[in-house]
Order: C-alpha cells, then sequence, then structure tokens
C-alpha cells in the first residue's frame, strides 16, 4: 500500500526500510510531525503511519479521512493521542504495535533506578573534571527493599521480575492482578497501600482518564519521605509542579522520568541551541537528584525492528483482506 509516514527519523526509515525489503508497500517519509497543516503533504496514500508525538484529534481524523486514507497505522503502543471515538464514528481503523519489546522499556526504567540511586550520572560528571571525591554518592542497597508496581501489563511485569532478582520485595497495583505476577512472588494490594509503604514506584500503567494525574499532591503525601519515583510510561500520569514541590521539600528523594507532561513540543528533538522554554521542565533539570531522558525507553534495536515488522504486518493484512489486526478501540 501506500504510506504516508509521518514524524520520521532516519532511525525510523532504517529499520522500515529493513522490514520492507520486499517492496511490499510504498512508503512516503516526511519529516514533518502530523497535525492538520501537514495533512496536505498527501497525495494519493491509502495508509497514514505515525508515532506518539503526532496529532490525531478529530480535526485531523476529519481531514485524513476526506483525503481518502484509509488505515491509520501507529507505530507505537500507547494510543492516548488518538481520538477513538472519532475514528470509529468515521470508519477509519487505527492499528498499533501492543508490544514490541517490554524488556527494552523495564530495562531502562532498571537503568534510570540504578544510575539515580548510586549516583552515576553525578560521578561520571565529577570524574571528568578530575574530582574522584564520594561526596553525597551514597546510595541504598536495592536488595530488600519494597518496589511498588503500578500497572502489572508486559512492561510492569518484565520491571517486577527485574526486580524480584535484585532481590526486592515487589508489590503491585493492577485493575486486573496478573496471575503469572502472583505465582513469581508479587504481592498485590491497594494503591494507597502501595504508596504508603514502597521504598521505590514504579509506573507503568496506561494513561487514561482514572490515571491522569495519579501521582498529585495527595498521592505523594501518602508516600514514605525520600521515596524513589520512576515513570517510563506517560508524563500526565505525574502532576509535574506537585512533584517538584515534593522534590524541595525532600519527599520525593530521586526521580526518573522518561516521558513528561508535556513532552510533545520538545522530546525527540534538539533545542540544544534556543534552550527549554518550558520552565516547569527546566526547573526539573536543576535536580541533582533527578534524571530526564526523552521517551527513549522503547529505543532498542530489538523493538525498533519488531515495530517494524508489526507495522508493516497490521498493514499487509488491512491490504490483504481489509481485516484488521492489532486494531484499536
Ligand atoms: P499493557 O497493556 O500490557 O499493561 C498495562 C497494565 O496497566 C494492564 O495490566 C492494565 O490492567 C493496567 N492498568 C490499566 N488501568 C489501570 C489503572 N487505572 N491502575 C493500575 N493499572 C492499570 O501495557 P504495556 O505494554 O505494559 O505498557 C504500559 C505503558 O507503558 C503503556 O501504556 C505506555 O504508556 C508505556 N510505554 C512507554 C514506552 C516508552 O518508550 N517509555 C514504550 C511503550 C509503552
Amino acid at each position: 500500500m501506500k504510506i504516508a509516514f509521518y514524524n520520521s527519523k532516519q532511525y525510523d526509515q532504517e529499520f522500515f526500510e529493513r522490514a520492507n525489503q520486499n517492496g511490499a508497500h510504498q512508503i512516503r517519509y516526511f519529516s514533518s510531525h502530523l497535525n492538520l497543516e501537514s495533512t496536505s503533504q498527501i497525495s494519493d496514500e491509502q495508509v497514514v503511519c505515525a508515532f506518539i508525538n503526532d496529532n490525531l484529534d478529530a480535526a485531523v481524523l476529519h481531514s485524513l479521512k476526506a483525503k481518502g486514507i484509509k488505515l491509520i497505522a501507529l507505530r507505537s503502543a500507547g494510543f492516548n493521542h488518538v481520538d477513538i471515538a472519532c475514528s470509529k464514528q468515521l470508519a477509519l481503523p487505527v492499528v498499533r504495535v501492543p508490544a514490541y519489546s517490554p524488556y527494552a522499556v523495564a530495562e531502562h526504567a532498571a537503568g534510570l533506578l540504578l544510575c539515580l540511586n548510586r549516583g552515576i550520572h553525578r560521578a561520571h560528571n565529577r570524574i571528568r573534571e578530575g574530582d574522584f571525591s564520594l561526596r553525597n554518592l551514597m546510595g541504598f542497597d536495592l536488595h530488600g527493599k519494597t518496589v511498588g508496581v503500578v500497572g502489572t501489563g508486559k512492561i510492569g511485569q518484565a520491571f517486577a521480575n527485574i526486580m524480584l532478582g535484585f532481590g526486592c520485595k515487589v508489590m503491585a497495583y493492577d485493575v486486573v492482578p496478573n496471575e503469572q505476577c502472583i505465582a513469581s512472588g508479587v504481592n498485590y494490594v491497594t494503591l494507597e497501600h502501595l504508596f504508603s509503604q514502597a521504598d521505590v514506584i514504579s509506573l507503568h500503567c496506561p494513561l487514561t482518564p482514572e490515571t491522569h494525574h495519579l501521582i498529585n499532591h495527595k498521592a505523594l503525601e501518602k508516600m514514605r519521605d525520600g521515596v524513589t519515583i520512576i515513570n517510563t510510561s506517560r508524563g500526565k500520569l505525574v502532576d509535574t509542579k506537585a512533584i517538584i514541590n515534593a522534590l524541595k521539600t525532600g519527599k520525593v528523594g530521586l526521580l526518573g522520568l522518561d516521558v513528561y507532561e508535556e513532552e510533545e513540543a520538545l522530546f525527540f528533538e534538539d533545542f540544544s541551541e534556543k534552550g527549554i522554554q518550558d520552565d516547569v521542565l527546566a526547573r526539573l533539570t536543576t535536580f541533582p537528584n533527578v534524571i530526564i531522558t526523552s521517551h527513549q525507553g522503547f529505543f532498542t534495536q530489538e523493538a525498533m525492528l519488531n515495530i517494524a515488522q508489526t507495522t508493516l504486518s497490521n498493514i499487509s493484512q488491512f491490504e490483504l483482506d481489509g481485516s484488521i489486526q492489532n486494531g484499536v478501540g
């Protein structure tokens, strides 16, 4: 099929070209994000391929429909950026990549935790300055600590297993407990209990109206002093201003973010010449006990190849008989 591929980076092209070696599809790569304006770039394509920071609101969906687009192929697991009710109304099917490598994201969450706890980011900078002191670098053993996992689907389960491997006590909260996690030794508790008892809290649930600002002033008040929070899921799970206050008081001891509430305008792009315009994010970057990465949890070779192969397979299936593989909604 003819595919309009938005928001394309060199690494996307590399993996999609590899997955499309048989030339089954004709892909036109656009560097621009998908939005109302950029839909004008579509000529005779039938499929739009979009990423998490593309705009798929009702206005864009109506425009895509009018341009003859038959399928929206998301090259992501998350779909909270799509107006699903509208896509249904327009009979414009949306497919996604439900799983590509839960290990990629879970390992990144573990990486943030280890780096923060032992101050590896600070030690790296310090040694480059010729400072070999251990000042303020004391961490804590993860062994024996209580780790709270919110959302134990594919990624949360992989993260829980890593933490169990470190000798942590793992407690979890999920609206649907995972039997495999229970069998591995994960203890399901209420969210309140998890907040009040965990030394480390890692978020792995999707962004929904129920989980929006799951970590807010009230939740933070319930937590242990010096709690470590890791968010590799979605930025809007955390009320950033509330967490900045909690960092100032020491309520939050360590914070690892791979996602940020207002990341759409910033992440995946280079602002090193312009500087950060977002004052809230800029404030976050001033804390020595905060590490922010630019939504790179998914970014491993294995995950990228899986994303490309599954996206093209979703499109091939639709081309073959109109059926929807890995549909959303
Ligand atoms: P999944 O669908 O396998 O698991 C999500 C789990 O969250 C399910 O067990 C579900 O029951 C649970 N859940 C739903 N509502 C909940 C609630 N209100 N409270 C607690 N748990 C709830 O999804 P998967 O693959 O594990 O991904 C999890 C999240 O990770 C995605 O929603 C996405 O936001 C994020 N993600 C981040 C990436 C990154 O690069 N940083 C890449 C891929 C996904």
